[in-house]
């Protein structure tokens, strides 16, 4: 059989501009947990009303570096969207998922501009504030979904692979992502009323007075726990389909609940913060490439069951 080929500029481009998403991602958050939020004070998408803002005080720089680093890799996304409308030889599902990765693109930006122009940012506690960390938790792991799409259609010219995950793989994808809104509203929680122990951390938890944001925040390791056991269910009933995949996910997912729990022990040093962060999106990608890989290959062996063909024989090899 012959090698696929791929689109190897796609390719590169697509995972250089994923990388640099996770750089995005995690400097996102370093600009809350600094409370920078309006670093460039209420001005989008200039900073103080100016393209290189003159007064640089801390804030600013850390505001400001986000939002470069930000466009660079908005317009690295619309060059990647011209090359695979225009220029690939690869076509169809390609560019689906760089469509899909442009749009989730722009609504990040345009959620990245509401924050500051509604002042969700900094010390704002409102219950506004949640849905606006949900929405723009939403977007982000999108975007990633839709972006990974890129990076693996690219590889393969001859294989199709799922835009939309089988229901099997949507039930992890959907915990997951209500598990980490949980994440980051415990991750703003602690950043607005840190707790200076853990016994006092918990007595906040729990008392009415405290600010929902603060009540909320205890569902997320409790969700993360459970999480971890839907993972090792769902991982075992996966391999009698799919024999030889991969244990990665367990032991992300194993780690990421060390890591979580030394978090909390710790109160949220910004070290293990940022590095819970990262494991989260590491494990997303793990999640989403699995489902583009597999869904449809999941949906045909199903339908040929249903039929009851044999899917190889059905010419649905285990390719
Ligand atoms: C198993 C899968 C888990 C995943 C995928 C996950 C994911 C996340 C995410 C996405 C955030 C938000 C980070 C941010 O917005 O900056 C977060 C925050 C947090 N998680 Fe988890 N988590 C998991 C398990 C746990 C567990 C088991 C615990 C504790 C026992 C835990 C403790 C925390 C704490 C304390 C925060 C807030 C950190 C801060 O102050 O910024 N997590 N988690």
């Amino acid at each position: 059989m012959r090698a696929e080929k791929g689109d190897r500029f796609a390719l590169l481009l697509s995972a250089s501009l994923l990388v640099l998403c996770l750089v995005v991602i995690l400097w996102g958050a370093f600009v809350r947990f600094s409370r920078s939020g309006d670093g460039c004070g209420e001005s989008w998408p200039l900073c103080h009303g100016e393209i290189l803002p003159e007064q640089v005080g801390i804030a600013t720089w850390i505001e400001y570096t986000h939002r470069v680093t930000s466009g660079i890799f908005g317009i690295g996304i619309g060059v990647l969207l011209i090359y695979v409308l225009f220029f690939s030889r690869m076509k169809l599902q390609l560019r689906n998922f760089a469509i899909a990765a442009f749009l989730f693109t722009i609504s990040e930006a345009l959620i990245g501009a509401g924050l500051v122009l509604r002042g969700m940012v900094a010390e704002n506690d409102t219950v506004e504030r949640i849905f606006w960390l949900a929405g723009h938790l939403l977007n982000t792991l999108l975007l990633l979904y839709f972006l990974v799409g890129v990076v693996l259609q690219s590889k393969y010219d001859k294989r199709k692979l799922s835009f939309i995950p089988s229901r099997q793989f949507a039930i992890p994808l959907v915990a997951f992502i209500l598990l980490a809104i949980a994440g980051s509203l415990a991750s703003l929680s602690n950043t607005l009323h840190p707790s200076s122990d853990l016994g006092a951390g918990l007595a906040a938890d729990l008392s009415l007075e405290s600010p929902l944001i603060v009540r909320l925040r205890v569902l997320h390791p409790i969700c993360g726990v459970l999480f971890f056991g839907l993972v090792i269910y769902w991982w075992k009933l996966l391999t009698l389909r799919f024999p030889g995949m991969t244990e990665r996910l367990l032991w992300l997912v194993g780690v990421e609940v060390l890591v979580g729990a030394t978090t909390l022990l710790m109160l949220s040093p910004l070290t293990a913060k940022l590095l819970h962060l990262f494991l989260a999106d590491i494990i997303w990608l793990q999640l989403a490439g699995s489902a583009i890989v597999l869904s449809e290959r999941d949906r045909l062996e199903r339908f040929a069951g249903t039929l009851g063909t044999d899917p190889v024989g059905a010419g649905l090899s285990r390719g």
